[in-house]
């Protein structure tokens, strides 16, 4: 049985996580994992009421901590500038890595891979793509015969938090502000609620499904913040409910990124994944649509994943990082893309009004499925819920502004409808 020893990096919610997970589960690691774990050392800037390492050993400067007699550095500080130095840092002292950081491992993942190869140590991530719920191994190992054409991604606990308790009627604040108090949210809760946490999580699945560099950030990224409580009510009426995905598609020369909300048939299998749940469907040559789901975020599901790193470190020597920082794939130009839109109107109630609103449809030649107006919401205001026949991305912008133009106007916005 091999003994792993390691320095804990971060002393926040996710390290002290993973402190308290190791010695509840113990027995339950040491005896399925086949190793033991020894916690040598933790780098704190400052003591965490909530958690006392007891006699651990704590360097109130996080670099210290590689200087310590350790095989593994778990770095759980988060951000990006001063984790990508520690991991650089670890690796050149021949520390293998252990991390649960998208946002260091989607922007800096291709020179860490290779430092880390270069110094024959590895840096394992699963924690980094829907917590402890499994991702990167199944895409890296048990998939590894698949020729994988599609990732459908419901990757932000946080949003889905917020979605599921706002369709129950919650409001979007106070329910933000659980999640942060939940220890799902980031430190800075806009990456959670502006898609970049899910964007960088997609990113680098489709680098592992792929076998490419990791991507850059300019594909396209929206968040859940401008969704209000009556579209959860006119979407489910025509069968949709609303989530936040996000895709990474094979196309034949290029790969399409884009993470966003979108309404999704009720009936679908992501739809049905509340509260914190992550889920991924992934479209496959040879095992059909494979889905995994589970919590993606918190102390307890980080603690799993990071913990099945150390159990693949102390049993494996392989690499389980497929990202091959040579191949770059160009993006697929967003613009090109076709959706179906719902679209939400605020207007007068006024004659006339439909038939402005159409007429800027006709215009510029885009279909209707379907358009009702709704119960005035107050006095002289009603709602129109509109969906669209399929149309091109890039006319998407400017039939907004068109619509918002009319005088009859007060609000609109849009939620793209996800084709399955
Ligand atoms: N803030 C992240 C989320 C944590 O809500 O999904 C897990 O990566």
């Amino acid at each position: 049985m091999k003994n792993l020893k390691i320095g804990i990096c971060g002393w926040g919610n996710v390290a002290t996580g993973l402190y308290k997970t190791i010695k509840n589960n113990y027995d339950q690691i040491t005896s399925n994992g086949n190793l033991n774990i020894d916690i040598a050392v933790i780098g704190a800037r400052r003591d965490n009421p909530k958690c006392d390492p007891t006699n651990v050993k704590i360097e109130r400067n996080i670099f210290d901590v590689i200087n310590h007699d350790i095989d593994v550095v778990v770095e759980l500080i988060g951000g990006v500038d001063t984790a990508r130095e520690l991991i650089l840092t670890a690796i050149k002292n021949k520390k293998h890595v252990v991390t649960a950081n998208k946002a260091v491992i989607f922007n800096h993942g291709n020179e860490i891979f290779k430092e880390a190869h270069n110094n024959g140590v590895r840096v394992l991530y699963e924690s980094s793509v829907c917590a402890g719920t499994p991702a990167i191994k199944i895409l890296s190992e048990e998939l590894a015969a698949n020729k994988i054409r599609k990732i459908t991604g419901m990757l932000n606990g946080t949003s889905n938090f917020i979605l599921s308790n706002m369709e129950e009627g919650a409001n979007f604040a106070s329910t933000l502000a659980l999640a942060q108090k939940e220890g799902y949210a980031e430190p800075d809760p806009t990456f959670d609620i502006e898609g970049m946490d899910a964007a960088h999580k997609i990113g680098i699945l489709s680098s592992l499904a792929f076998r490419t560099s990791l991507p850059p950030n300019d594909f396209y990224i929206e968040g859940i913040s401008s969704i209000e409580n009556i579209d959860f009510k006119y979407a489910s009426e025509m069968g949709y409910t609303i989530k936040h995905l996000a895709i990474a598609k094979k196309n034949k020369e290029s790969v399409e990124l884009r993470a966003h909300p979108v309404l999704i048939e009720k009936i679908q299998y992501l739809a049905n994944l509340k509260s914190v749940r992550n889920g991924i469907e992934i479209e496959t040559d040879l095992l059909g649509i494979l889905h995994v789901a589970g919590s993606g975020a918190g102390q307890e599901s980080t603690a799993s994943g990071i913990i099945s790193d150390l159990v693949n470190l102390a049993n494996s020597e392989k690499n389980t990082s497929n990202i091959d920082d040579h191949k770059i794939i160009p993006l697929a130009d967003f613009l090109k893309l076709t959706f179906q839109y719902y679209i939400y109107i605020e207007a007068d109630d006024i004659p006339g009004v439909m038939a402005s609103i159409t007429s800027t449809f006709a215009d510029k030649k885009i279909g209707i499925e379907t358009i009702v107006q709704k119960e005035e919401l107050k006095e002289g205001i009603v709602p129109i819920v509109i969906i669209t026949d399929p149309f091109l991305e890039s006319e998407n912008a400017e039939l907004i502004k068109k619509i918002d133009e009319l005088d009859s106007v007060k609000k609109v916005r849009s939620i793209r409808i996800e084709p399955f």
